[in-house]
């Protein structure tokens, strides 16, 4: 019998307030991705992943169909899946209806309560499942997840949301998640590798414009919650690759000179003609460093699987 799924609500430590402010306030401006993830936010990224353009998570449900036996193989009896930022689901459905094991316990961790209803939906219908949303911050959820575990972990870090880390970052994240598990857990990571620019660029500025309402939402988003008065049509959407980092920006340019009110904040903010705030950042990665990159955080590459038309990386490793 499958049980009701059970959220564990915990105080998160994201504060948009703050993060606008601190973001707004520096030099160059920026805002964090993690806030493009609001109810309409979630929907439109859903969107953008079935967009001609944006082949990554083709290429990942791909690699997912075709190796997925030998992945839950791999992982064993393996009966904790944590998955950081898993959204509606999809991903772990298609892992979990192979296996064969009962009493299964799946931990969502995803800063959108929207999405964590919807996946909550989607794992119900897997018998040999329970369900856990953690609403908030990775490393928030991470240990309350963790706290009961009755054997192996496997986490599941997938559609290249590593990506938004910069390499240090990265770095940083994997170690503390190792320090998190035990010997012999398991790590799936999806990893979007390198391509040539101009097909990159089209990935996150989609002629029907809907990398743009994305990103845009962010704006509206801050209008809402923190009473501002952002005019979305005085800002524009833009995608570019930064060559010395490896990857791609999403900026929100400023069409004229403006001034924008943030009353919860009590912030008026100036834009030039022209300024920027970033929003994001998407790495793209050599196939051959992951192995390396990898083992200098604890874990060790077992498998690689690349989806050769989208050019993206599902990668099995273990915690040395
Ligand atoms: C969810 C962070 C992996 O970086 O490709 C898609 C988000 N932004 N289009 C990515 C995104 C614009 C996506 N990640």
């Amino acid at each position: 019998m499958n049980e009701l799924p059970i959220f564990q609500p915990f105080v998160s430590g994201s504060d948009l307030g703050a993060e606008v402010l601190a973001g707004l306030m520096s030099n160059p401006k920026t805002l964090p991705c993690k806030y493009l993830y609001d109810g309409v936010g979630s929907s439109l990224f859903e969107a953008i992943t079935h967009l001609r353009e944006y082949a990554c998570s083709r290429g990942e449900k791909a690699l997912l169909e075709a190796h997925r036996s030998q992945i839950m193989g791999a992982v064993g009896g393996a009966p904790e899946f944590v998955e950081l930022g898993g959204g509606t689901g999809e991903k772990a459905f298609l892992l979990l209806s192979t296996a064969t094991q009962t009493g299964i316990r799946y931990h969502n961790l995803d800063i959108s309560e929207t999405a964590l209803d919807i996946s909550a939906n989607v794992i119900k219908s897997l018998d040999n499942v329970t369900f856990y949303g953690h609403a908030g911050e990775f490393f928030e959820g991470l240990p309350v997840a963790l706290r009961n575990r009755r054997g192996p972990v496997t986490v599941l870090f997938l559609g290249s949301s590593i990506g938004n880390f910069t390499v240090s970052e990265s770095n940083k994240f994997l170690t503390d998640l190792r320090s998190n598990l035990e010997r012999g857990d398991f790590l799936l990571l999806g990893t979007d590798l390198e391509k040539p620019v101009d097909r990159l660029v089209m990935a996150y500025d989609d002629p029907q414009g809907v990398t743009s309402a994305f990103n845009k939402n962010l704006l509206a988003r801050i209008n809402y919650e923190l009473s501002a008065n952002f005019d979305l049509s005085k800002f524009a959407h833009e995608a570019r690759w930064n060559q010395p980092d490896g990857c791609i920006e999403m900026h929100l340019r400023s069409l004229v000179d403006q001034a924008v009110r943030i009353s919860r904040l009590k912030l008026i903010c100036s834009f030039s003609e022209g300024e920027t705030i970033r929003t994001e950042r998407s790495h793209k990665y050599r196939g051959g460093i992951i192995g390396g990159w990898l083992s200098s955080a604890g874990w060790e590459l077992s498998e690689q699987w690349i989806d050769q038309p989208s050019l993206f990386a599902l990668n099995l490793a273990c915690a040395a």
